[in-house]
């Protein structure tokens, strides 16, 4: 899948850091279930990994990406692991639009934009999105960028994730507020899926 295609199936990317691979599959289920199909499980905890081969073994409809990839060599792992999608906070050096599976790269300046664009990228993660310049940033490198498309993260939450999805140049948001770290821990699928379900319901269905 084309990460166009990917990043058109729901507003919100749920950005997931999971310490208990008991926790990811129930975890993947309660999300899609919400109608947040695209997960990006963080490569923030030793069993990460192993959670993205088995939420995409095991989660029916769901797309799981890698998040946190720092490195070509990290890419080709997710990959082999059964990523669908790779999401960087910059951009990897070396990195290009052709690889073993695609990469949302970050970027936070016009140059680092300019350097993805030349690397064949179209799709961008403005990161951190509300330090970076947010909504103003994403409405001023429109005119000039007119190729690039956003996918802001980093402090987008239901307060003002709408407002970021109404900009023409945004095509989804990342966030992590739908997947609260104390939820996860007491295994409370339920409130993530009403959390998915409210994140779902912020934007028309883009499919
Ligand atoms: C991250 O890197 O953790 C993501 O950007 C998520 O940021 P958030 O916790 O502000 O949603």
């Amino acid at each position: 899948m084309t990460l166009e295609k990917i990043l058109g199936l729901a507003p919100v990317i749920p950005v997931l850091i999971i310490d208990d691979i008991s926790q990811a599959v129930p975890l993947g289920r309660a999300l899609v279930a919400g109608g947040l199909p695209v997960l990006e499980v963080t490569l923030r905890t030793p069993v990460a990994l192993q959670c993205i081969e088995r939420m995409a073994g095991e989660i029916e409809g769901a797309v799981v990406g890698a998040g946190t990839v720092l490195t070509p060599a990290l890419r080709l792992a997710c990959a082999h692991a059964g990523a669908q999608f790779c999401v960087s906070p910059g951009l990897i050096e070396g990195e290009t639009d052709e690889g073993p599976t695609p990469l949302l790269p970050g970027i936070a300046t016009a140059t680092e934009l300019m350097a993805g664009l030349s690397a064949g990228f179209s799709f961008f993660k403005l990161f951190p999105a509300n330090i970076a310049g947010g909504i103003d940033a994403l409405k001023a490198f429109a005119s000039p960028f007119q190729q690039a498309r956003f996918c802001p993260t980093g402090g987008v939450s239901a307060r003002n994730a709408a407002d970021y999805l109404a900009l023409p140049n945004v095509v989804c948001v990342g966030g992590s507020w739908v997947a609260p770290a104390e939820a996860v821990k007491a295994g409370d699928w339920d409130r993530i899926t009403a959390l998915a379900r409210g994140a779902r319901a912020l934007a028309p269905t883009r499919d």
